[in-house]
């Protein structure tokens, strides 16, 4: 298991306000099978021997880059190195102060040159590359680094799942890379590259779990370790450059949005073993910001009667849900949809259960001006927080953007700023991940169950959630339809998109906290847990869009026998968050 550590991080720094004045080439490389995007932990590959395997880790050093020019010379990076790392979602390096001119070529080593594998690992600081807390690529008890991580699972000869991980390590398997690239560097540009898993495991030299070896730690005289490097030459192809102009440049970086002379930067913290998140660069994430947002999130006066607060709906003690049916506006009318909890918001891409909102700012507006909510408008509000002697709004604005006015567009980038940092990462589960608590043997069987597929005719009696539920934040940004019913009365997704195929299905929520947010389901059909663990076990009814996922099971859903219910249940459980819970008020 890799190591799980929270992540604090400054985004001053991670977003890097002051971008070189010389040209950056951003070389860009990421993982494909066969020229498709690597579908991580999905069971759909096969080796040349006819082995089914996934692949679950992609992880690895890239060090020592070069540019040629024409005139056959080098320009080298001397310190460039990256960690590149599939889950972290980590697939780029940036060289800088590049002088302008032509180039035609371009290369680089998988690992690193002896030096810096030997260096002193005290000497990098945290955020750097080769920390090894932060790449869990360190080696240490034959000193130096892993160059290349995989891991995934595989069914054997008996059909049985097992593990694989190949581990590439010593001086000697360094692997240099060298491939033409036309590059006219003028400003800033970028080079798409591929690298491709299928040519890694296959091409020239064809490699297999069951003759070879699941695992290798590139001993001496490895015959995997040697495949490894031979393929490697092969596995990295260049695809697209492209050449960025000024206006693109403008969108690629835009510029923070009325950032005041002076600001203290928030840090922003997450889990260790979540992806890190792409975050609004027009909006950078201060301390005053978030501070007005928070102010605003707990507002009255943003209703039409100035009797209910987006709190009031969110209630931070329940995940920021409000613990009934459907939602309850300002003047007591009743919409048709659950209250969503309110956290790790800083990973989706649409908001509300159909996605109709593609930005967290554009969402915020909704529940102000929407008749059966808040229903006030705009300018009244921009108008009463002006006028309230309760609160110094003139000064908590001037605190955020640089200037006392008051408008909806900031309004909505504070609130923004705010939702962003509420994120939940320290449940059980994570506390287990980091090795200081211990599942129960009840907990320990709901993972499982979570965890793994049904598939009878291999010998698996999973529960299979994790295909929608899966990863470190247990949602997917994906919608589908889990088998709320057979005919909807609430088409979801469809009413945006306008395809049928995309007819009851709903964004797949968190997990996290869910013993917090009940009722459940878009709709609060489900008062209890017990309740929806039933419904996936024998309430799914069958229709046209039902998740592929659900329609392979029996009719009705997994079989679950009742001890196998509450151990699911003892799981879920231990997703909840109390910490964030209490200190989110
Ligand atoms: C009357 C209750 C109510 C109030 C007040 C309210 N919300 Fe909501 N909120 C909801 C409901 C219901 C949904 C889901 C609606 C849907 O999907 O159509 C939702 C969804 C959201 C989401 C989407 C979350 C996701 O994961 O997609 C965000 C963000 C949000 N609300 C923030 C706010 C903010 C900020 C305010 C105050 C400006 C606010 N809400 C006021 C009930 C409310
Ligand atoms: C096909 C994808 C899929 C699978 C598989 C799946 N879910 Fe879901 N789940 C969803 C979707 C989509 C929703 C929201 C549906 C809605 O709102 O009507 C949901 C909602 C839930 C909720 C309610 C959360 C809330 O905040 O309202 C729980 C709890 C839940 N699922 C647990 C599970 C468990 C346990 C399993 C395995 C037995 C599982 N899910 C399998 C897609 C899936």
């Amino acid at each position: 298991m890799k190591l799980a550590r929270n992540i604090i991080f400054c985004l001053t720094i991670y977003y890097g306000f002051n971008l070189a004045d010389a040209a950056t080439l951003q070389i860009q490389i990421t993982s494909k099978v066969s020229g498709e995007n690597l579908q991580p932990a999905s069971f759909r590959y096969q080796t040349s021997a006819g082995e089914t395997f996934s692949i679950t880790r992609v992880s690895y050093l890239v060090s020592d880059f070069a540019l040629q020019r024409n005139d056959g010379s080098w320009l080298e990076f001397s310190n460039s190195v990256a960690w590149l790392d599939f889950d972290a979602n980590r697939n780029s390096i940036w060289l800088e102060k590049i002088p302008a001119g032509e180039f035609c070529s371009v290369r680089f080593l998988v690992g690193l040159n002896t030096n810096l594998n030997h260096a002193d690992i005290s000497q990098f600081p945290a955020g750097h590359p080769l920390n090894p807390n932060l790449n869990g690529l360190h080696w240490s008890w034959q000193g130096g680094f892993v160059f290349l991580a995989l891991e995934g699972l595989w069914r054997n000869a008996n059909g049985e799942m097992d593990g694989w991980a190949y581990h590439l390590a010593r001086d000697t398997n360094a692997t240099r890379i060298t491939l033409a690239a036309p590059l006219q560097i003028t400003n800033e540009t970028k080079v798409e590259m591929d690298f491709d898993l299928a040519t890694l495991l296959n091409a020239p030299r064809p490699l297999s779990f069951g003759k070879d070896g699941p695992s290798t730690h590139s001993c001496d005289g490895d015959p995997i370790s040697a495949a490894l490097v031979v393929n490697l030459v092969g596995a990295f192809r260049i695809h697209k450059i492209t050449a960025l102009t000024d206006a693109e440049i403008a969108v690629a970086h835009p510029k923070p949005l009325y950032l005041p002379e002076k600001f203290t930067p928030y840090q922003f913290q997450m889990s260790a073993t979540f992806p890190i998140p792409d975050l609004p660069r027009d909006n950078p994430l201060t301390v005053e910001r978030v501070a007005l947002g928070k102010t605003l999130f707990f507002d009255k006066q943003l209703s039409v009667n100035s009797a209910q607060s987006c709190a009031d709906c969110h209630v931070p003690e329940k995940a920021f849900t409000d613990g009934r049916r459907t939602a309850r506006g300002a003047e007591g009318e009743f919409g048709t949809r659950n209250a969503m909890p309110l956290f790790n918001l800083a990973w989706k891409k649409e908001f509300f259960w159909d996605g109709r909102a593609k930005s967290l700012r554009e969402q915020v507006l909704q529940p102000i001006q929407n008749p059966i909510e808040m229903h006030e408008t705009l300018t009244n509000i921009c108008a009463k927080l002006r006028a309230t002697d309760k609160i110094d709004y003139a000064n908590l604005f001037t605190a955020a953007f640089g200037s006392p006015e008051i408008t909806a567009e900031k309004i909505s980038l504070a609130l923004e700023n705010y939702l962003l940092t509420l994120t939940s990462f320290n449940a059980k589960f994570d506390r287990v991940l980091r090795g200081e608590e211990k599942f129960t043997a009840e907990e320990q069987r709901g993972f499982e169950l979570f965890s793994t597929e049904y598939d009878p005719r291999r010998g698996q009696f999973g529960a299979d959630c994790f295909h929608c539920h899966g990863g470190p934040l247990f949602q997917s940004q994906s919608f589908a339809n889990n088998g709320s019913d057979g005919a909807f009365t609430d088409i979801g997704r469809e009413k945006i998109t306008g395809k049928a195929s995309d007819r009851g299905k709903f964004s797949v929520p968190s997990l996290r906290n869910v013993e917090l947010t009940a009722p459940y389901m878009h709709d609060g059909r489900f008062r209890t847990l017990e309740d929806v663990i039933r419904h996936y076990s024998t309430g799914i009814p069958r229709s046209a869009t039902l998740d592929p996922n659900l329609a392979k099971h029996p009719d009705g859903g997994v079989p679950l026998s009742d001890t196998d219910k509450r151990a699911l249940m003892a799981f879920l459980k231990t997703l909840t968050d109390a910490q964030f819970a209490l200190t989110e008020k």
